[in-house]
């Protein structure tokens, strides 16, 4: 019995469906032992994915990236989403997909001939209540210490678990990670700066996990005629922002309103989330 989950949902492993409770893998999953595999998060609303194409296009690029190659095209994993999804009966849920290099002797470099293991599995999500909407977040700052190929969503995340036990160990909600003095992300999560109406955002590179949600928000802002600019953003500049905010799949967009102890401009949700926080839930209710 695995605590505070359904035992009872199923789950996909290696071609089969079983009950997650039931759901069992080697000790010498590369995944297990290295850390050797990659992820995706999809949320889906009223058991429809949402953005789903960019979910699996950054999977393959992960898979790619490290090298693992699965006998699953796009329309596989479509088909499998939407299948959990359905088994799942769930409304508001996420979809977890995870690949590992699989099963071999314990040996660092890649294995020949060792099959991926594929796991998939769908869970309830409670959508960010009017809480953390009209209060917003707190959050700190901390150094980002990870390594170099954030652009990849690794499972090994030690890093970021380590990042987020942070902030609850400061009391707050979420970190801003800093890398020689510039803004990379939240722990889990993307990071929004807004200065003079700009929407400001770190560059898509080695040093973040471009979340979906900027493709997402570089439509919703065009949309909306807020100039967004993408570049480094330092750590003063921060420090001096009108507004804060924070990104994932599964956090949507919040407002950051308290930030290392003082309020993000007003202290309350700023111009440019509300409009964009009202964007992005018209594009969930137009699923
Ligand atoms: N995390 N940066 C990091 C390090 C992340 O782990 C995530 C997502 C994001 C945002 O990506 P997206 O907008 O595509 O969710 C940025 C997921 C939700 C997780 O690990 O559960």
């Amino acid at each position: 019995m695995i605590p505070n989950v359904d035992n009872d949902s199923i789950v996909y492993l290696n071609g089969d469906y079983v009950r997650l409770g039931d759901a069992k893998i080697s000790v010498l999953d590369r995944g297990f032992i290295f850390g050797d595999g990659i992820y995706d998060v999809v949320p889906a609303y009223n058991g429809k994915p949402f953005r789903m194409d960019g979910h699996l296009a950054r999977l393959e690029r992960s898979l790619a990236s490290i090298g693992i190659k699965v006998d699953m095209t796009r329309a596989d994993w479509e088909a499998l989403v939407h299948d959990l999804l359905k088994r799942s009966g769930l409304g508001d849920c996420m979809v977890y997909i995870q690949v590992t290099r699989g099963v071999a002797k314990r040996d660092h470099a890649f294995p020949a001939n060792t099959t991926p293991t594929i796991f998939c599995m769908v869970s309830p999500f409670v959508r960010p209540g009017a809480a953390a909407r009209e209060q917003g977040y707190s959050a700190v700052s901390i150094p980002d210490v990870r390594w170099l190929r954030c652009e990849i969503k690794s499972v090994s995340l030690l890093g970021n678990v380590l990042a987020k036990q942070a902030a609850v160990e400061a009391g707050v909600d979420e970190v801003l990670q800093f890398r020689d003095g510039y803004l990379t992300e939240g722990s889990s999560c993307n990071i929004w700066m807004v200065k003079n109406g700009v929407l400001l955002a770190p560059p898509r590179n080695n040093l973040i996990l471009e979340g979906i949600r900027y493709g997402l928000l570089e439509e919703l802002t065009a949309a909306g005629n807020i100039t967004f600019e993408i570049r480094p953003i330092s750590q003063q500049e921060v420090d001096e922002a009108d507004e804060l905010m924070l990104s994932s799949a599964t956090k949507e967009l919040l407002p950051i309103t308290t930030y290392n102890g003082k309020p993000v401009g007003s202290g309350k949700p700023g111009a440019v989330y509300a409009s964009l926080r009202a964007a992005y839930d018209d594009a969930i209710a137009a699923l």
